[in-house]
């Protein structure tokens, strides 16, 4: 069984140790996933990301989940998609390799992702679940702590790609 999996839903009703948060660099909030996820949370995690000070496009922070199901949520901004000359990719590897760390460092089992950078950011889908996908089973193959890592696809659309992008791994 692998335990990277992918599941279409609402990352703000996950049930798991740590949800991952697409975020700015600012960690004050935003749309898309970001607003459904401090919404949820409320007004407690927007007062706790501001006595962290921001996080650099690649890195990750972690937060407690107050109203959340899930107990953290661990903030990652990705690279805003510039036509794929200025590091994107790597950086998005990047989010996915600092969010799992984090996790492991803060003892979770099981981890949510959203689609880091593919909405407002603009980074091209299919690229992105390929990333994504290998990023993640590369770190489980010598992280055996974590039980299971979810990306939870807010689309059909979405999910389609991740699943082909995991089907292609295996
Ligand atoms: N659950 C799971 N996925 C969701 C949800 C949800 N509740 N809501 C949206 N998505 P985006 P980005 C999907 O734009 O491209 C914010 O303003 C969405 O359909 O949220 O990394 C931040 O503050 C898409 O597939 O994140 C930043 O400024 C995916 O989540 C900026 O957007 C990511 O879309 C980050 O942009």
């Amino acid at each position: 069984m692998s335990r990277v999996e992918i599941i279409r839903g609402d990352i703000t009703q996950s049930r798991v140790d740590a949800i991952v948060n697409a975020a700015n660099c600012s960690l004050l909030g935003g749309g898309g996933v970001d607003g459904a996820i401090h919404r949820a949370a409320g007004p407690e995690l927007l007062a706790e990301c501001r006595t962290l000070h921001g996080c650099e496009t690649g890195k990750a922070k972690l937060t407690k989940g107050y109203r959340l199901p899930a107990k953290y949520v661990i903030h990652t901004p990705g690279p805003v998609w510039r036509g794929g000359g200025h590091g994107e990719e790597e950086l998005l590897a990047s989010c996915y390799r600092s969010c799992l760390t984090l996790a492991s460092e803060n003892g979770c089992k099981t981890v949510d992702f959203p689609s880091i950078s593919t909405g407002v950011y603009h980074f091209p889908l299919e690229k992105a679940a390929k990333i994504a996908v290998s990023t993640i089973a590369d770190y489980l193959d010598t992280h055996p702590e974590l039980e299971r890592v979810r990306m939870v696809c807010f689309d059909p659309r979405t999910e389609g790609f991740y699943r082909e992008a995991l089907e292609r791994l295996a």
